[in-house]
Parts: structure tokens; C-alpha cells; sequence
């Protein structure tokens, strides 16, 4: 396998906590470095964005988290990265067949459900500025708490083993990372903008309770999301907008 960026180490857990919590331990400590990939079978504390918990049925799910150092591999931002990270994914899951959406600013959505989540978490007081970029893939599991949540087995209707998705996952990761040009952030941002889930369609949003009707036009260059009423333009930050 080609590791040219991500997966020269694979650590895999049966139990961890969390494996973003596992992972900014030993990265910060240097038993890893940039591009080390630690997966586990089962997260007894998952963490979501926003303070949120992350479920996920013991086994049956992909739970991994990767280290990036974007200065070496000479990123020029965290949008870029969160941005690659989004675009390898959304190649990920349209090699298996499926037609991803990107739901801004970093879920996966397919048939309008999401499918996978995204939690990176940066680290800049360090020497050197440290990315771990947690993601959780639904692959198994069948039935979910919550609302708009799917697997890969209820979208194709086959078990996967979660460790040979992984080393799927890598390769497209490598793949992407080696053929996009990553040190051009409006290239990134154009890529990205293509895969958003509701561009150019109507749609309902709220943002301070307040409900509105619009359309997704794209994001900003420093990714905030764009949406366009009848009569207004309107920027919303991460976190300030539901849809
Ligand atoms: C979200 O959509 O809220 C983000 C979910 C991120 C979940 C993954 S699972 C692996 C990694 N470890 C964690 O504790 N969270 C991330």
C-alpha cells in the first residue's frame, strides 16, 4: 500500500476511550508522527462536534482518527485539510457505488442520511501544529437513535469488514492527497464546493430559531457557508446555522 502521507503506522484497539483522545496523546508525546492512523473496535466514550457523544455499536463501525502536521506537508490552512479530508472521503464512498454529498462544513451524506462524521480537533502550541482528524463511519450497525443516520449496510445491503474499509479508505486518502494539489487552496475550495448536499436546491434552514427558505450557494474561502434568499445573501459561521 502506498503510504505516502497517511498510514506508514496503523494501531489497532480493540477498546479505547476515544480515538481521538488515544491518538493526541501519543502524538503529542511522539511515539507517532504525521500520518500515523490508530483505529478501535469500540469507543466507550465517542466524541461528537459540539460537545456531543458520538454512539457507536461495539464492532460494527469504523471509529479511527489520523495525525496530520500540516506544515510539513505544506497545507496551507485547516480549511484546506478539513477540506481534503471531506473531498477523500466523498471519493471513498463513491468508489463503493454510492452518490456522497458533502453536508458542510464535514458530514457525508448519502440518500440524505449521514453516513459518516468528522471531528478534528488542532493542537498549536506545540513546536510543530498538530491535526487529529477523528472520523466515524456507520458500516454495520442498522438501526440508529438518531434521526438522518444510515450504514453502509443499509445503503448496499452488505456487511464489510471494518479494517479492510480502512485500508480501502487509505489508499483513496494517499491517492487524493498525491493527485490534488494541495498547496492550492482555491483549487481545494472549488473541489469541495462541487459535493455540497443542497447546493443550488431549495431548502429549509434555521439559524437563531428563526426558519428560512433558501439555497445553498457555496462556502467562503474561509468556509463559512454561503446561502442565497429570495432577497438577501446571507455568511453563517460553523455552528450557526441548522439545515
Ligand atoms: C460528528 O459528526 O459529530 C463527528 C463524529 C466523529 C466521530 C469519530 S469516531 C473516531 C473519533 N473518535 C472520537 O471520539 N470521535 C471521532
Amino acid at each position: 500500500m502506498s503510504s505516502s502521507f497517511f498510514g506508514h503506522r496503523i494501531i489497532h484497539l480493540e477498546s479505547v476511550d476515544s480515538t481521538n483522545n488515544y491518538t493526541a496523546k501519543v502524538f503529542k508525546s511522539g511515539e507517532v508522527q504525521s500520518g500515523a492512523v490508530i483505529m478501535a473496535d469500540i469507543q466507550t466514550n465517542g466524541r461528537g462536534q459540539r460537545e456531543k457523544t458520538w454512539h457507536s455499536g461495539a464492532y460494527e463501525n469504523l471509529t479511527f482518527s489520523l495525525t496530520a502536521d500540516i506544515n510539513l506537508w505544506k497545507i496551507n490552512t485547516l480549511i484546506d485539510l478539513n477540506r481534503l479530508i471531506a473531498i477523500s472521503l466523498h471519493s471513498f464512498f463513491n468508489e463503493l457505488g454510492l452518490s456522497p454529498k458533502i453536508k458542510w462544513p464535514n458530514d457525508i451524506m448519502i440518500n440524505d442520511k449521514k453516513v459518516c462524521g468528522i471531528l478534528i480537533e488542532n493542537f498549536f502550541r506545540e513546536s510543530q501544529p498538530k491535526s487529529i482528524i477523528g472520523i466515524g463511519i456507520n458500516v454495520n450497525q442498522q438501526e440508529f437513535e438518531v434521526p438522518r443516520a444510515t450504514s453502509l449496510f443499509n445503503e448496499i445491503k452488505e456487511r464489510h469488514s471494518t479494517k479492510e474499509l480502512l485500508f480501502q479508505f487509505i489508499k483513496v486518502l494517499n491517492a487524493t492527497f498525491e493527485s490534488m494539489p494541495i498547496h492550492d487552496s482555491e483549487k481545494i475550495h472549488a473541489e469541495y464546493d462541487k459535493y455540497l448536499w443542497k447546493r443550488n436546491e431549495e431548502w429549509t434552514f434555521n439559524s437563531n430559531d428563526q426558519e428560512f427558505i433558501g439555497q445553498i450557494y457555496g462556502t467562503t474561502r474561509d468556509g463559512n457557508l454561503i446561502v442565497n434568499t429570495k432577497d438577501e445573501k446571507f455568511v453563517f459561521p460553523n455552528g450557526s446555522v441548522k439545515y
